[in-house]
């Protein structure tokens, strides 16, 4: 019998290098940041740096203020440019961006061509300016591999880019402190792979009265794929298939979970990010799955546990990955950081309160349940759920108080249908909900999502080695991460799909992928685009909004013909 063969492809078909004679310029549907475009900028080049066989040596490189767009830290905002180049054979990587030991951008790179590929990304990193006010080292892990038939290299440069403030562009508002959840390794990104837990001691200034986190996570190797793994339950109903195509179980739930001296602080149902090795390969060129150059992250009101926060005392701040399985347990691995944001009082004396009630169970609520039929016909449904629900007074040193409440309500269902002695492979997956604070009423952080997946893959071979797929997925976000963090409302559909080919004489493969993409913000930027492609070739590029610029003029790609080289399995 054949296996799941999504993750199968993703291990081991992923680097992918068609024969186009132009050089591709990839890209992932993004607003362009909401800069000031009429401010002062000031650029630096932050690093410059071929990866070459760079497993375990990252690039570590000393970070200045720059001091000609206003005092460090007065700015608007602040931006990176990340532009690689690549040519050859290569699997999709993980970028981890780490500053002043804080993770501040997961990004993957999408696979190259023979001819090469460019891409850039902007990066909106207004929120971490408190970082780049002071000189600190910046790292930038990109763990690649040169060996067997992978030879492309990532050739990177990261800017940064400054907007001074003015009476027309005030400073942007930021939090007091930024303090890391993360290894807070000198020389490597400071993400955690788990499991187990990652756990870190942290002590936090007694005047605090705002905690906000972040957390940063992605699923690897035999979580990459964590929606089409299969509950252990049914796995005994899968035959092996061939060694390399190993069924993975553990279900396909995933609960990223930060605990506060192992208490559950609150949780996140994350967004299935598809890397561009992922299912069919070739869907993802030049337009990459939603999320693969910018992974989002996840935020939560720490706010309710500043009372136990302020003693001066550390507190253990875990974060960890948890599944429906009995046991909760997930295969290797994840990773993660955190960033924890920090309000502070205008008086240096203690703040004080308490929790007045907390309600958050250790792990979600879920059920499995489906048939085997007699044909062989494998269904399979996962469905869970969170409400979590902290509310606490906090009294500030300076006199103030503060009743907070924070809630989480998480929707979580996941269907598996497999027909055709599996040769059929439907999935859905829907994660939605809301996370909701309030601070004297008034509402903190808002994240309102709805994450719908559906991936119809179909074997068009006895072999498996000919296959289709459809990829229809959404990203509906309204997110206001904290008070003085911008807050906006992103709908993202992204409609993918092609064909591929295993051939030992190389790997064949096409695709499409359409999206329909809008952006509003809280201060009334807005953009909307529709961008079509179709076999490497952009077929319909239309924007519009206050953050539109006029597209560049793409020069038509020639096709010759689309030839994979089949890429080394590990
Ligand atoms: C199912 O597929 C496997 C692998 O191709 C094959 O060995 C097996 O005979 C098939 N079973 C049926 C009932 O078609
Ligand atoms: C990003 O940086 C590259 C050089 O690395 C440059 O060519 C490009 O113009 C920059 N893009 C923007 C929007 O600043
Ligand atoms: C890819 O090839 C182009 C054209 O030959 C070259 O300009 C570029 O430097 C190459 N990039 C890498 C990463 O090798
Ligand atoms: C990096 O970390 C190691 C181990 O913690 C430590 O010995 C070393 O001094 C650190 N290097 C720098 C430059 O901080
Ligand atoms: C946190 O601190 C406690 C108390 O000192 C210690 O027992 C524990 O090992 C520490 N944990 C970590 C992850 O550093
Ligand atoms: C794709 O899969 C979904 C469920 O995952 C199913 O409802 C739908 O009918 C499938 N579409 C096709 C064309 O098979
Ligand atoms: C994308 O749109 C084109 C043009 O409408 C269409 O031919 C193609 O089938 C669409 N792709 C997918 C995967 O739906
Ligand atoms: C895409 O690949 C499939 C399967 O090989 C093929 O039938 C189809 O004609 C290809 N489409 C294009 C436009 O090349
Ligand atoms: C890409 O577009 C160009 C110009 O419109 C066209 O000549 C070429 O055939 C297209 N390639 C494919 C594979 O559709």
């Amino acid at each position: 019998m054949l296996g799941v063969l999504l993750l199968i492809f993703a291990l081991l078909f992923a680097a992918v290098s068609p024969q186009v004679s132009a050089v591709l310029v990839d890209f992932q549907v993004a607003q362009p940041p909401p800069v000031p475009q009429d401010a002062k900028q000031c650029t630096i080049q932050i690093l410059q740096r071929d990866f070459a066989f760079s497993f375990g040596l990252a690039e570590v490189v000393q970070y200045t203020p720059v001091t000609d767009c206003g005092t460090p830290g007065s700015w608007a905002a602040v931006t990176l440019n990340f532009t690689v180049t690549s040519n050859g054979t290569q699997f999709d990587r993980l970028a981890i961006f780490t500053f002043q030991n804080v993770e501040i951008w997961r990004s993957s790179t999408p696979e190259p061509t023979t001819a090469g590929i460019i891409w850039t990304y902007i990066k909106d990193v207004t929120r971490y300016t408190p970082l780049f006010a002071k000189p600190g080292t910046f790292i930038l892990q990109l763990d690649n591999l040169i060996q067997d038939n992978l030879n492309g290299v990532y050739s990177t440069t990261l800017h940064a880019t400054f907007y001074a403030s003015s009476s027309k562009h005030p400073p942007a508002e930021k939090a007091n402190t930024i303090i890391p959840l993360s290894t807070l390794a000198n020389n490597t990104g400071n993400d955690a792979s788990v499991p187990p837990p990652f756990s870190i001691n942290v002590t936090l200034p007694q005047n605090a009265i705002e905690v906000y986190a972040e957390l940063y996570p992605s699923g690897n190797g035999k979580e990459e794929t964590w929606y089409s793994n299969i509950a252990n339950e049914f796995l005994g109903d899968f035959s092996s298939g061939t060694p390399a195509q190993a069924f993975l179980g553990q279900g396909p739930f995933r609960e990223v979970r930060l605990l506060v001296d192992g208490q559950v602080a609150g949780v996140a149902f994350p967004y299935p990010v598809i890397f561009t090795g992922g299912i069919v390969p070739s869907q993802w060129r030049p337009i990459t799955s939603y999320g693969a150059l910018d992974l989002p992250t996840y935020f939560l009101d720490l706010t309710p546990f500043v009372p136990l926060l302020t003693d001066g005392k550390p507190h253990l701040f875990t974060i960890d990955v948890a599944s429906a399985e009995a046991d909760k347990t997930i295969l290797q691995n994840w990773f993660v950081s955190g960033v924890l944001q920090v309000i502070t009082d205008t008086s240096s004396k203690p703040t004080t309160g308490k929790i007045t009630s907390y309600s958050a169970e250790p792990f979600a609520e879920s059920s499995t349940t489906g048939s085997v039929r007699k044909n062989g016909d494998i269904s399979i449904t996962v469905t869970a759920s969170r409400k979590i629900h902290i509310t606490a007074d906090i009294l500030s040193g300076s006199g103030k108080i503060n009743r907070v409440v924070f809630s989480q309500n998480l929707e979580y269902i996941n269907q598996q249908a497999y027909f055709h002695n599996t040769s059929i492979q439907n999935t859905f997956q829907l994660s939605s909900g809301s996370v909701l604070s309030t601070h004297n009423n008034v509402p903190a952080l808002v994240d309102t999502f709805s994450y719908p997946i559906t991936i119809n893959l179909t074997l068009l071979n006895d072999a498996g080695t000919f296959f289709s797929a459809v990829v229809d997925h959404s990203y509906d976000r309204t997110l206001h991460p904290s008070p003085f963090i911008l807050g906006s409302t992103i709908k993202e559909r992204q409609v993918a799909g092609g064909f591929f080919t295993i051939s030992p004489t190389g790997n064949t493969g096409n695709g499409t992928n359409n999206n329909t993409f809008s952006y509003v913000d809280t201060v009334g930027n807005t953009f909307n685009r529709r961008v079509d492609a179709a076999f490497n070739n952009i077929t319909l590029d239309e924007q519009s909004g206050s953050l539109s610029r006029a597209p560049e003029k793409r020069l038509p790609e020639s096709v010759d013909s689309e030839i994979f080289a089949a890429a080394a399995s590990h």
